[in-house]
């Protein structure tokens, strides 16, 4: 539609018809509504309402949704077709690896690759909007949902978020096969306070644009068309209703003129937090504060026409909102055909195609993360294996928001292993308990495959945990089969980082398997039996223990910095009983075989005014399999206006290298990459000393000095 016309449409359209276009329902409100009972009569809605509203929330479906946009529209007065929205976050039917994962993927092509699979299957399904990407950072892993996120670092989630919106939108969203994304959770909720869900966020200023509004910042320049609304506070408001976040920092700052919607009921929830009187208050500040549509609550509904008949809401906060609703439909294409690519052929053809079951695959290999290998791994076929735990023919290991997901397809690691080594001697125990004779058989094999951790059912929205030890029972398994065969190869499987300072003291070897997806098992046991190199990093660190959290890399300089020696040291920054760093650190993940570094070179030691340097290294491939290597690039700011971080992700570049192949690898650093946000809150660099590393992972000393000039 020309955009006269969507102008003229507006101008047309009454006040209560506009204000059901900033409405969004799930799916229980469109049944047989002869008698109305259920959410539409708490809603006090009459039959027809539901089907007036902007958009739904949930519902997939080539010949459902068709339906659907036909009763919607023959209900609408000037026959606006719907919106359908939906959580398509690591897939569609076809469930890729979890975010987490996806980020320890360290590589956004593959990242963009997985989006644009999950984007053909989702408008297949005749979905329009998808609630991806979520790019919140996280340092904590008692947090739940640090499974939905790509990890702990501003530099790393700027790029997935970048990568996966594009993956999602391609450069046109009205073209066959792509959805628009909605960037969320604005802002930082991934750093609810004590890492319980729904908690407030209390950060300051400096961490807020340094940190955690990064990531959101590179959705909006990748074209993002939605963005939602997180529910906890900052500064003390909740950010549905927060104003400067949302006009200034989010419109002004960043620029996006997209639409933004509330997360589910969170202008409802401000009653709760305490920060608006009544559901109409608390609509009139959603609206001025710039929240277009309210995902399920009945504030908008229920006031947004009488605050403006009454005269305590303009009406140009209503047209706005309005206005970019039906922007969107428009760039979606949905007032020329308002199914968009939903029909049952599409369905047909794209899901679950030989493409999406490679990817899948492909996607559990690359984004599991070898914590450790003594050289036992990769397993020989040869040899007789025990597959000990009920991990491994668990079906629940695909990932917490896969709510599409064919689950009937989930291949198990038991299936995955039979799969890829069909000769194999296999002696499969699917329980945590093993009886005595099964100990013995496990005790006599050549080596033990053991799946610990959790599946996908404790993490994910709300499950929130005090202590992220690995649980009792894995534990003691864990020891009972390391005491009869110490030839075990642990699979530590979840959403979040688990403590398991034991199994990295002892076992010969650990794969971080995170949650698959539906066919991510088989990658997994392609790394097992070295059909491929493993290569995925961690995007978050794993921690010793609880206490630690929330942790990173990226720390500060503290005033009594810790010297270089183990152990307790009085009176500087430091635990009595466990290490300052974490088990395992962010970026960190071996291969078979080593990539050795050269030492780094500079094109120059100063950094002149306008000037670039080239910083590289060789890195050569010391084993004797194909490997894909992330090299690494971080800096530190030495001395600032403001307190800097030790370190920080400043590049990322993967490079294939074949069998005691060398490539050289070169960063540029130009001055814009060293800004900051300084003591007056001013994005600038600083002259004066840095320092650079280049490497395998965040804890290189693989380092050179360069200067600044002013
Ligand atoms: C609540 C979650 O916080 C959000 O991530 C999700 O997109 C919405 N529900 C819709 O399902």
């Amino acid at each position: 539609m020309k955009t006269d016309e969507l102008q003229r449409l507006l101008e047309d359209m009454t006040l209560e018809e506009k204000a059901e276009q900033l409405v969004q329902l799930h799916g229980g409100f469109f049944g047989d509504v002869g008698t109305i009972t259920g959410p539409a009569a708490e809603f006090s809605m009459d039959a027809d309402q539901p089907y007036r509203t902007g958009s739904v929330l949930g519902e997939a479906g080539a010949e459902h949704l068709r339906d659907l946009q036909d009763r919607m529209m023959a209900k609408q007065p000037h026959g606006i077709p719907a919106l359908f929205m939906a959580d398509v976050i690591h897939g569609y039917k076809t469930a890729f690896p979890v975010p987490i994962a996806i980020g320890s993927g360290f590589d956004a092509e593959l990242a963009e690759e997985i989006a644009s699979l999950a984007a053909e299957e989702a408008a297949a399904a005749g979905v329009h909007v998808t609630f991806s990407p979520m790019v919140d950072l996280v340092r904590d892993s008692r947090w739940g949902r640090c499974m939905e996120s790509t990890g702990e670092d501003p530099y790393l989630n700027s790029l997935m978020a970048k990568a996966l919106v594009k993956g999602f939108q391609g450069d046109d969203v009205s073209k066959p096969g792509k959805v628009a994304a909605c960037v969320k959770h604005f802002a930082a909720y991934g750093a609810p306070v004590a890492g319980r869900d729904y908690n407030v966020t209390e950060i300051c200023e400096h961490t807020l644009f340094e940190d955690y509004l990064k990531p959101y910042r590179a959705a909006v320049e990748a074209g993002v068309k939605l963005v939602m609304t997180a529910f906890n506070t900052i500064d003390r408001k909740p950010c549905t209703t927060n104003k400067r976040l949302l006009r200034d920092v989010l419109r002004g700052d960043m620029g996006f003129d997209g639409v933004v919607i509330s997360d589910y009921n969170a202008i409802g929830e401000t009653l709760n937090h305490g920060s608006s009187y009544d559901k109409a208050d608390a609509a009139k500040k959603a609206l001025e504060a710039g929240c277009d549509i309210d995902m399920m609550s009945d504030c908008y509904l229920g006031s947004v026409v009488r605050l403006i008949r009454e005269g305590e809401l303009d009406e140009k906060l209503l047209d706005e909102a309005v206005w970019r609703v039906l922007v969107l439909k428009n760039e979606l294409g949905l007032f020329e055909n308002p199914y968009k690519d939903g029909s049952p052929e599409n369905e047909k053809r794209v899901i679950f195609s030989e493409r999406h079951r490679e990817l899948g695959r492909r996607a559990g290999a690359e984004t599991a993360v070898l914590l450790k290998n003594n050289g036992i791994l990769p397993l020989g076929d040869s040899g007789k294996i025990a597959v000990v735990g009920e991990l491994t023919q668990d079906t629940r290991i695909v990932g917490s928001w896969s709510i599409f997901a064919d689950t009937s397809k989930t291949v198990t690691l038991k299936n995955a292993l039979c799969e890829v080594v069909p000769n194999g001697k296999f002696v499969f125990v699917g329980n945590d308990d093993p009886t005595d004779e099964e100990m013995a058989e496990i005790g006599v094999c050549d080596a033990v495959i053991l799946a610990v951790g959790e599946n996908e059912i404790p993490t994910g929205e709300s499950m929130s945990v005090a202590d992220i030890s690995l649980n009792k029972a894995h534990l003691r398994l864990f020891e009972r089969v390391m005491s009869c065969n110490k030839n075990t190869v642990v699979l530590v499987f979840g959403g979040r980082p688990l403590a398991i300072p034991e199994i990295a003291e002892k076992a010969p070897a650990i794969v971080e398997a995170w949650l698959p997806g539906t066919l991510g098992c088989l990658g997994i046991a392609d790394i097992l039996f070295g059909k491929k190199n493993p290569c995925g990093r961690l995007s978050m660190s794993i921690p010793y223990c609880s206490g630690q959290l929330p942790i990173s890399y990226s720390q500060f300089m503290t005033g009594r910095p810790k010297p270089k020696t183990d152990g307790f040291v009085r009176y500087v920054s430091n635990y009595m009983d466990v290490p300052n760093h974490p088990l395992y650190p962010f970026g960190y993940g071996l291969s078979y075989g080593e990539a050795k570094y050269s030492p780094v070179r500079l094109s120059a030691d100063v950094l002149k005014k306008g000037g670039v340097i080239t910083a590289s290294v060789d890195v050569t491939n010391d084993g004797g399999m194909e490997m894909k290597e992330a090299v690494q690039l971080y800096i530190r700011d030495v001395k600032g206006s403001v307190v800097r971080p030790v370190r920080e992700l400043k590049g990322l570049k993967t490079v294939r290298l074949m069998p005691h192949e060398t490539k050289t690898v070169s960063f540029e650093i130009d001055e814009p990459m060293l800004r900051f946000y300084d003591a007056d809150m001013n994005f600038v660099s600083e002259p004066g000393e840095f320092v650079l590393w280049i490497g395998h992972d965040s804890g290189t000393e693989n380092g050179r000095g360069f200067r600044v000039e002013g």
